[in-house]
């Protein structure tokens, strides 16, 4: 019995995870101008925007009805150094949030960056480094400015391409002695189904008539991903030539590698694999450097292939990431004739009868720690690159109760038992490098746009209606999460605990 089997290994990352336009706030302070989901009230909804007949350009139209809690957030910007000092109470040796590309490129397209943008983040990384916790920073978390989507329909654009090169190089130079971990474009597999958000991409429905349909074609689409593609191969090449110590990862939400068919007919099971492939696929472009088989089929047989310029095939090739980020919350069911559908938690599919706990209503994401196992041990046969679980948690409904304080069983519980489960992967031989929590301090739920779906093991006091005097709070789980991490895992594996 090796020690692997009472703790976790030596320098795993234990930590947390955020997004700036979920905690952030100041949304359009030093110079900030709006990104995609300043016009949004969860990502799956429609991006309030109008069509301006005079200028013949989409243009952001906020609904007055509406609460946008993601403009003010949890105020982090001006409160990060007492909360990040609350992360590391906990013993996080590891943080992950994202640049607001807007900070550094308020529209995208300029071409000088935005020196206070420029200040914040190094601040906020020093902060980090000082508390003894490795940033783990996304470039892009569902954080596209507006104004490049409005004036060059986003990533459907080729043009995209150099704007990102120049906030990336921007952002690399100027953090590279405090940031070693990049990630590239959070859970952009999702451009798919939300291409607005995830995909940085002008795809509108007619709100009216009068307005024209912006909504995508599958060739627009592809044409996007392989933008994408191109940009993550490039973002690969700067990084290791910028600092060679660089580790630069993609991030998918991959909870839909946990899909299982129905049943063992044919097409149970031939459905769960073409529809996890659709999930994969942008995994298999940045992990292994092609274009699989069967999207050059799709590409053929719908005529709906992106158009590839000379090189940038061995560019892909060449530049594979060194790692691979991930989301997990929950499995999902494929049977033949149910639409999958896909929300921020992952996959939605048939009801699997076998797992008898969800998360409280009206999220009721149903909770499968099994299958954070299945997916790092198919992540690792597929792909054999080191895995960082980048995302993982649960969403309640909390408030304090008469002593002024949250008691909350159902996190340290679904912690403890995604936790085994991912030790049991890393038995299994897969290289899992680290677990950051997501939400460990309540932030904007992405899906809904609500506070009180509350993730953290640091309670925030604000409401749905944006009331609340931001006060922090220490859950209960916060020092079983700490107890989690000081022992590096191996209290998960004593009886009497
Ligand atoms: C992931 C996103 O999909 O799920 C996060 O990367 C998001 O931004 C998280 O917050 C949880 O989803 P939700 O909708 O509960 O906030």
């Amino acid at each position: 019995m090796g020690h692997l089997n009472k703790q976790f290994p030596n320098g795993f990352l234990w930590g947390g995870a955020v997004a700036a336009n979920q905690l952030e706030g100041a949304w359009l302070e030093d110079g900030k101008q709006p990104n995609v989901t300043d016009v949004m009230v969860g990502i799956t909804t429609k991006p309030d925007l109008k069509w301006n007949e005079s200028t013949q350009k989409w243009e952001m139209a906020l609904n007055p009805d509406k609460k946008y809690l993601s403009h003010d957030a949890i105020d982090f910007y001006h409160r990060y150094k007492d909360d990040l000092s609350l992360m590391a109470g906990m013993g996080f040796n590891a943080f992950r949030t994202s640049i607001a590309w807007g900070r550094i490129f308020p529209n995208g397209n300029e071409t000088e960056p935005n020196e206070a943008g420029l200040k914040y983040y190094e601040d906020l990384f020093d902060t980090m480094i000082k508390l003894g916790m490795e940033p783990v920073i996304t470039l892009s978390h569902y954080e596209t400015p507006l104004y490049l989507l409005t004036e060059y329909g986003g990533w459907v654009s080729r043009e995209l391409i150099p704007l990102w090169m120049r906030y990336v190089e921007t952002v690399f130079n100027r953090y590279k002695h405090q940031v070693k971990y990049w990630m590239t474009f959070n859970e952009v597999n999702n451009l798919f189904l939300m291409p607005f958000a995830a995909g940085g991409c002008l795809d509108i429905d007619p709100i009216d008539t009068n307005e024209p349909t912006k909504g995508l074609t599958q060739k627009e689409k592809y044409q996007a991903l392989h933008n994408i593609c191109v940009a993550n191969a490039m973002t690969v090449k700067l990084g290791h030539e910028t600092n060679p110590d660089f580790q630069i990862g993609c991030m998918f939400s991959l909870s839909s590698v946990a899909t299982y068919p129905y049943s063992s007919r044919p097409e149970d099971v031939l459905g769960a694999l073409d529809y996890k492939r659709s999930r994969l696929l942008f995994g298999d472009v940045n992990c292994l450097g092609e274009y699989p088989g069967y999207v050059k089929r799709i590409w053929d047989e719908q005529d709906c292939g992106p158009e590839i310029l000379d090189g940038e095939l061995d560019l892909l090739k060449t530049y594979t990431v060194d790692y691979l980020a991930f989301s997990y919350y929950r499995s999902a069911v494929y049977k033949s004739g149910v639409t999958m559908k896909v929300d921020t938690g992952g996959s939605v599919g048939f009801d699997n009868p076998y797992l008898d706990k969800a998360t409280p209503a009206p999220w009721s994401w149903p909770i499968d720690p099994v299958g954070i196992r299945i997916t790092c041990n198919e992540l690792h046969d597929r792909y054999h690159l080191p895995l960082m679980i980048a995302e993982n948690g649960i969403g309640l409904r909390e408030t304090l109760d008469e002593n002024g304080q949250i008691i909350d069983p159902e996190r340290i519980q679904y912690i403890e038992d995604h936790l085994k489960q991912v030790h049991e992967a890393i038995l299994d031989g897969c290289n899992v490098i680290g677990y950051l929590y997501w939400g460990p301090i309540d932030v904007v739920s992405a899906g809904t746009g609500e506070m009180e779906k509350r993730y953290g093991f640091v309670y925030v006091d604000r409401d749905n209606e944006g009331n609340g005097t931001l006060t922090r709070t220490i859950k209960n789980s916060y020092y079983r999460y700490k107890e989690i991490i000081e022992t590096n895992g191996a209290c998960l594996f004593n009886q009497n605990k």
